[in-house]
C-alpha cells in the first residue's frame, strides 16, 4: 500500500482494518481509535483524497494512495497551518481526523464561496465528533484554509 507517498508492506490477515496496519505495522500513531464502528471520525485518513474511516476499512480493499496526518501535500499543510493559527486543538485526540476531513472537503471543493462555505463545512464535518467542543474554531480554520474570512 502507498502511504504518504511511500510504498509500504506488511504481512497481515486481509480483513485487518487499515487503522491497525497504520498504527501497529507502520508506526503511524497519529491516526486514532475512537469508536471502531465508523461513528466518531477519529480514525479518518484519506484514500485518493477521499475521507475514509480506517477502523472499518479492511486492508484488502485499500487500492489507492493513503494519506495520514503525518503526510504532506499543499492542502494538508495549509489546513494544518490554519489549525495552528486558530489554536484549534484542545486535547487533540480527534484532531487528526478533523484535519483530514477538512482536507478532503477542500480537495473536492477548492472554490468554496463565502455563501456556501458553512453548509459545506457542516456537511463534510458532520461525521467527526469532538468531545472538547472545538467546533467553532474548526469552522474558522477551514474558512481560513479556503482563503475566506474566518
Ligand atoms: S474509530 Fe473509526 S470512526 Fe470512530
Ligand atoms: S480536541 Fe479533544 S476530542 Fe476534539
Amino acid at each position: 500500500v502507498n502511504v504518504n507517498g511511500k510504498p509500504m508492506s506488511c504481512n497481515v490477515e486481509p480483513d485487518t482494518p487499515l487503522l491497525w496496519v497504520l498504527r501497529d505495522n507502520f508506526g503511524l500513531t497519529g491516526t486514532k481509535y475512537g469508536c471502531g464502528i465508523a461513528r466518531c471520525g477519529a480514525c479518518t485518513v484519506l484514500v485518493d483524497n477521499q475521507a475514509v474511516r480506517s477502523c472499518v476499512t479492511p486492508i484488502e480493499f485499500v487500492a489507492g494512495a493513503v494519506t495520514t496526518i503525518e503526510g504532506s501535500g499543499a492542502t494538508l499543510q495549509r489546513v494544518q497551518q490554519a489549525w495552528l493559527d486558530e489554536n484549534v486543538v484542545q486535547c487533540g485526540y480527534c484532531q487528526g481526523g478533523q484535519i483530514l476531513s477538512a482536507v478532503a472537503l477542500l480537495a473536492a471543493r477548492p472554490w468554496l464561496t463565502a455563501k456556501d462555505v458553512d453548509d459545506e463545512i457542516d456537511r463534510a464535518m458532520s461525521g467527526n465528533l469532538c468531545r472538547c467542543g472545538t467546533y467553532p474554531r474548526i469552522k474558522r480554520a477551514i474558512r481560513i484554509a479556503a482563503g475566506l474570512q474566518p
